[in-house]
């Protein structure tokens, strides 16, 4: 059976928790957008890990983790990350990498950096808009490049001549060499060297074996590049609407859909924000969510729940099954507000905008619902939950007309419980 784990929000569900239980049963888990801005945290057997590149599957001997061809790779922090996960386990995991998956190259970074969309857009730094901006304009190089030591140096050579004459006297600019940058990536890339090859066809076969194969997104649904709060976006496709696109299969018949939501709301970067809740309360839940980024340290904006966006979301995504994450940071509130609609220009409205300036003149139209006292963080059961917070629960299914399968109470993998 197939299975996908998708964001609902702005990134940040706590998608790397989910994945890395599912992963333990799947022969192959696949990344099919987005780079090292992901930071996916993990806790393998104690050991907490914040994966930006490598699937899940990683962490389970046997199972096989694909790079597919809709990611941007950097190859520099994808083999820091395998070898740091190979030490932990003592072993190499298996790993597949898409031949015509591009790469974030150094120049990439120097881009961000000159053309200030770091600062902008609050982007991660990590190049992930220059190397996908490379991979529509025709001028990327693709990991199937450093199988070919000869055709890796002549596109380098391109790209850097265009780059040269684009940003004539810039230092950074001026110093790129392509003879020693083909060569370094060609040393940094040699354990992947024979992974490199044809994701899709890897995964049409597991499909049509009827393998376990799990479907790892990354970011959430309003970063989506098309559909997300444009321009405050990351540039891939993060639905599931993209997901077959982004992999090469066109009906990948994924059965079981699970759409990740956080009991609240987080974003780090620029971009309107509803739902955003200022001064202390915003600065408790913080606190108490440990909501700062894994990719950057940055301190992550934190709201209310957002059904406007999550109604977004589960058109974009159709998730067969919700799982609600750190439900247990909402303890201690008297009080919990969910935004059920925006008013825009006096109107009432469920929908969500696709302009960033009409988000930005939505107000948040609240619901407020009881709080619990009680701590979640040892309960396992749905029994075990207060009654408000079950009440929560089926006031968030309800509106959204989705059932929650998963309610996850703590980052350790066992602070799960299971609804379906
Ligand atoms: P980029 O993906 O680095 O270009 O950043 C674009 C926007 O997406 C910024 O607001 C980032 O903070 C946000 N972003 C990118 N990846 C993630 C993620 O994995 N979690 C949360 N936000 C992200």
């Amino acid at each position: 059976m197939a299975t996908a784990v998708l964001g609902m929000q702005w990134g940040d569900e706590g998608k790397g928790k989910i994945t890395h239980l599912l992963a333990r049963d799947a022969a192959i888990v696949v990344r099919f957008n987005g780079g090292p801005n992901a930071g996916h945290t993990v806790i393998d057997r104690g050991v907490k890990f914040g994966t930006h590149q490598v699937p899940a599957g990683a962490f389970y001997p046997g199972t096989v983790s694909v790079l597919a061809s809709g990611m941007v790779i950097d190859i520099r922090v994808l083999r820091e990350e395998y070898d740091a996960i190979s030490a932990h386990l003592g072993s190499r995991p298996e790993i597949i990498i898409a031949e015509n998956a591009h790469l974030i190259l150094p120049y990439h970074r120097l881009l961000e950096e000159l053309e200030g969309s770091g600062k902008a857009i609050g982007t991660t730094r990590r190049g992930i808009g220059p190397a996908y901006r490379d991979r529509a304009a025709r001028v990327g190089i693709r990991a199937g490049d450093l199988l070919a030591p000869d055709r890796l140096q002549a596109r380098l050579e391109q790209r850097i001549d265009l780059l040269k004459r684009a940003w004539p006297g810039v230092p950074g600019v001026s110093a790129l060499d392509p003879e020693k940058m083909a060569t370094e990536l060609i040393d940094v890339a040699a354990p992947f060297l024979p992974s490199i090859g044809d994701a899709a066809g890897a995964i049409r076969a597991a499909l049509s074996r009827g393998e376990e194969v799990l479907f790892e997104g990354a970011q959430g649904t309003l970063l989506d590049v098309d559909f997300g709060t444009y321009p405050y976006v990351t540039s891939s496709s993060t639905t599931f609407a993209g997901l077959p696109g982004a992999i090469g299969v066109p009906n990948p018949r994924i059965e079981r859909r699970i759409g990740v939501a956080k009991a609240y709301t987080t974003r780090v970067g620029a971009g309107p924000f509803p739902a955003e809740i200022g001064g202390e309360l915003g600065e408790k839940l913080q606190k108490m969510g440990g909501e700062f980024g894994v990719t950057t340290g940055r301190p992550r904006r934190c709201g209310w729940l957002d059904l406007v966006g999550l109604r977004h979301a589960v058109a974009l995504n159709d998730p067969t099954e919700l799982a609600i994450t750190k439900l247990d940071v909402l303890s201690g509130l008297d009080e919990i507000k969910v935004c059920r609609a925006y008013r825009i220009d006096g109107e009432e409205t469920i929908r969500f905008p696709l302009s960033v300036e009409d988000l930005s003149r939505c107000t948040p139209v609240y619901t407020t619902l009881t709080g619990w006292g009680e701590e979640l963080r040892s309960v396992r059961s749905p029994d075990g939950l207060p009654r408000a917070a079950r009440d929560y629960l089926e006031f968030i299914s309800d509106e959204l007309g989705v059932p929650i399968g998963i309610v996850s109470v703590g980052p350790e993998p066992d602070a799960t419980i299971s609804l379906l």
